[in-house]
């Protein structure tokens, strides 16, 4: 699942802390009904198997707690009790893809309590992980060459056989997307739209979302929030499986 501007852009590369691509995507102002509405749909996308992101999207968010009900969220009952109901663990599982392991392991993800993180990485990655470690348990891994498309499909065969991840919703960054891509593994990809233009000569290293159409995708589901018709909630399938 991803957000991006009325143009598609979905991030750039950040000057600094306060340079904050996502924020400026969704608009600023929290209260928005929009706004509100793309954040549930997030935490519910959140309750179907298993959730994953990419390293430099750990690395810039440091709020971020791949969970039906993120630290700060509204309490979530219906959420678990849905999770419950299918028989899935409380919190999905927190799935991070690193190449070269520069993970800040006193992020949320690897020191929040309940929640079981996996990192997706190579065999550099596993020695620059032990290192951050300093002594201590590094997090659990999962090791192939992310790199090469054929062994990013093996990664996801051994979560599927040795992990029992079923579903697994990617919330990006683009590059990850990119890669999951590009190895046949994005089944679908919900996209937010918001109505806010990003000037791409205002930033630098501008990224944006996949040209679905051009690539081949079905926009199969389309909706927006009754107060507020000028954001766009789309659902793309690239793949029929
Ligand atoms: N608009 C949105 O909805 C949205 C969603 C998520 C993130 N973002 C923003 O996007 C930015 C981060 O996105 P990003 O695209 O730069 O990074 P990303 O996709 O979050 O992470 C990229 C990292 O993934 C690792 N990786 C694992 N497998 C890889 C492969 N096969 N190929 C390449 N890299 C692989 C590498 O980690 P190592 O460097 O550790 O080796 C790489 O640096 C941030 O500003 C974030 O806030 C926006």
């Amino acid at each position: 699942m991803m957000v991006a501007s009325s143009n598609g852009v979905v991030a750039w590369r950040r000057r600094d802390v306060k340079d904050d691509p996502v924020l400026a995507i969704l608009g600023g102002d929290r209260r928005r009904p929009a706004r509100l509405a793309d954040k549930r749909l997030m935490r519910v996308l959140r309750c179907f198997g298993d959730v994953a992101v990419g390293a430099e999207t750990v690395r810039t968010q440091p709020e971020l707690v791949l969970s039906p009900q993120q630290p700060g969220d509204e309490p979530a009952p219906q959420l678990f009790a849905f999770r419950e109901g299918a028989g899935l663990p409380r919190q999905p599982r927190n799935i991070v893809y690193s190449v070269f392991g520069r993970l800040p392991l006193g992020h949320r993800i690897f020191t929040t309590p309940g929640i079981e993180p996996l990192v997706v990485t190579t065999p550099l990655g596993v020695t620059e992980l032990k290192r951050r470690a300093a002594g201590g348990p590094p997090p659990p891994m999962l090791v192939e060459n992310l790199l090469d498309p054929a062994a990013l499909r093996r990664a996801h065969a051994r979560l599927f056989a040795e992990a029992g991840v079923r579903y697994l919703d990617c919330e990006g960054g683009q590059t990850v997307l990119t890669a999951l891509h590009a190895a046949g593994l994005l089944d679908e990809v919900f996209v937010t739209i918001t109505p806010f233009r990003v000037s791409e000569t205002d930033h630098e290293g501008v990224v944006t979302t996949f040209d679905f159409e051009t690539e081949g995708a079905r926009l199969i589901a389309e909706g927006h929030a009754v107060a507020d018709e000028t954001w766009r909630f789309r659902r793309w399938r690239f793949s029929e499986r």
